[in-house]
C-alpha cells in the first residue's frame, strides 16, 4: 500500500516544521510549502508563496502530476502583527489578512477533489488568538476568527463529501514568530507557553481520534472564558500588559 500524503504550509519552521517531522515519522511522504526551501530535505517542497493566485496553481500542478491525492492538508503558514489599529497600515492589514484569510481558503478550495479522492482532512491552523481579543493584537486576531469561523462552518459543507475538518488553536509557542510580526510593538512577557514538538503530537493524536477541535496548551481554555466572565478585569489587565 502506498503511503499517506501530508501537505503543510509554512513547512520550513516553528510549528509547520514539528508537524512535518510528526507526520513524516508516523509514515506519511510530506510536502512543504514555503517561500523560501530551507536548507533541509523533506520528500517533496513546493517553493511558492500561498497569497499568489500563479503560486496557488505552482501547487495544484504539483499534486496532479506527482500523486493521486491528498490524506491530510494543514494550512498552517500564517503571520503575527504587534500595533495597535491606529498604528496598522492599510497595506499590512491586508497584507495579514492575505496570508492567514484569504489564501488559505483559495488552496483550500482548489485542493479539495485531491482530499475527496482520498477521503482526507484538512488541519486548519487558527490560534487562540481567534478566541479571544488581545490589543495591539487586534487584526491578527481578527484574522484568526474569521479562519476559525470559515474551518467550523467548513466542515459540516464537506462531511457528506467523506472529508474532514480539524481546527486548531494554539496558545503561544516559541518559534521566533513574534520576531517575524508586522508592526513594532513587543509583546509583553508572560511566563508559560507550549513547546512545537508537543504540539505536533497533540494534533497528530487529534487527527487519528478524529477530534473537530483542539486547543493547545489545554488550559487557554480558561484564558478564552476570562473575558466572559470578567470583562472590566481582563481588559485592565491587558491596558497594564501591553502599556496603553
Ligand atoms: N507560534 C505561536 O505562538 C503561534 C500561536 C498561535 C498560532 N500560531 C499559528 O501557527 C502558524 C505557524 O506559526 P509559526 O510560529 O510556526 O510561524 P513561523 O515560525 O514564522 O513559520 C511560518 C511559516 O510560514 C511560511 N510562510 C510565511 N509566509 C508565507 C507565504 N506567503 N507563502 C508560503 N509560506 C509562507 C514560512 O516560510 P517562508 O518564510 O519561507 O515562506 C514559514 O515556514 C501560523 O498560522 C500562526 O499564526 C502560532
Amino acid at each position: 500500500m502506498s503511503k499517506p500524503i501530508a501537505l503543510i504550509t509554512g513547512a520550513s519552521s516553528g510549528l509547520g516544521l514539528a508537524m512535518a517531522l510528526r507526520f513524516r515519522s508516523e509514515g506519511f511522504v510530506v510536502v512543504g510549502v514555503c517561500r523560501h526551501r530551507p536548507g533541509f530535505e523533506l520528500d517533496r517542497w513546493i517553493e511558492a508563496d500561498i497569497t499568489l493566485p500563479e503560486d496557488r496553481d505552482v501547487i495544484v500542478k504539483a499534486i496532479t502530476e506527482e500523486f493521486d491525492g491528498i490524506d491530510v492538508l494543514i494550512n498552517n503558514a500564517g503571520k503575527g502583527s504587534y500595533a495597535t489599529w491606529e498604528e496598522m497600515p492599510e497595506h499590512d492589514l491586508r497584507d495579514i489578512f492575505e496570508l492567514n484569510f484569504f489564501a488559505p481558503v483559495l488552496l483550500t478550495g482548489k485542493l479539495l477533489p485531491f482530499l475527496e479522492k482520498k477521503r482526507g482532512t484538512i488541519i486548519n491552523i487558527s490560534s487562540v488568538a481567534g478566541g479571544l481579543h488581545v490589543p495591539c493584537m487586534g487584526a491578527y486576531c481578527a484574522t484568526k476568527a474569521a479562519y476559525k469561523l470559515y474551518s467550523d462552518s467548513l466542515r459540516p459543507e464537506i462531511l457528506r463529501r467523506h472529508v474532514k475538518v480539524m481546527t486548531v488553536m494554539p496558545g503561544r509557542i516559541d518559534t521566533g514568530f513574534s520576531s517575524r510580526a508586522l508592526g513594532a510593538r513587543k509583546p509583553p512577557e508572560t511566563p508559560g507557553g507550549g513547546n512545537a514538538d508537543r504540539f505536533a503530537a497533540k494534533v497528530f493524536a487529534a487527527y487519528r481520534k478524529g477530534r473537530r477541535c483542539l486547543i493547545y496548551p489545554f488550559w487557554y481554555r480558561l484564558v478564552m472564558m476570562l473575558p466572559g466572565i470578567l470583562p472590566g478585569l481582563y481588559d485592565r489587565k491587558n491596558i497594564q500588559l501591553w502599556r496603553l
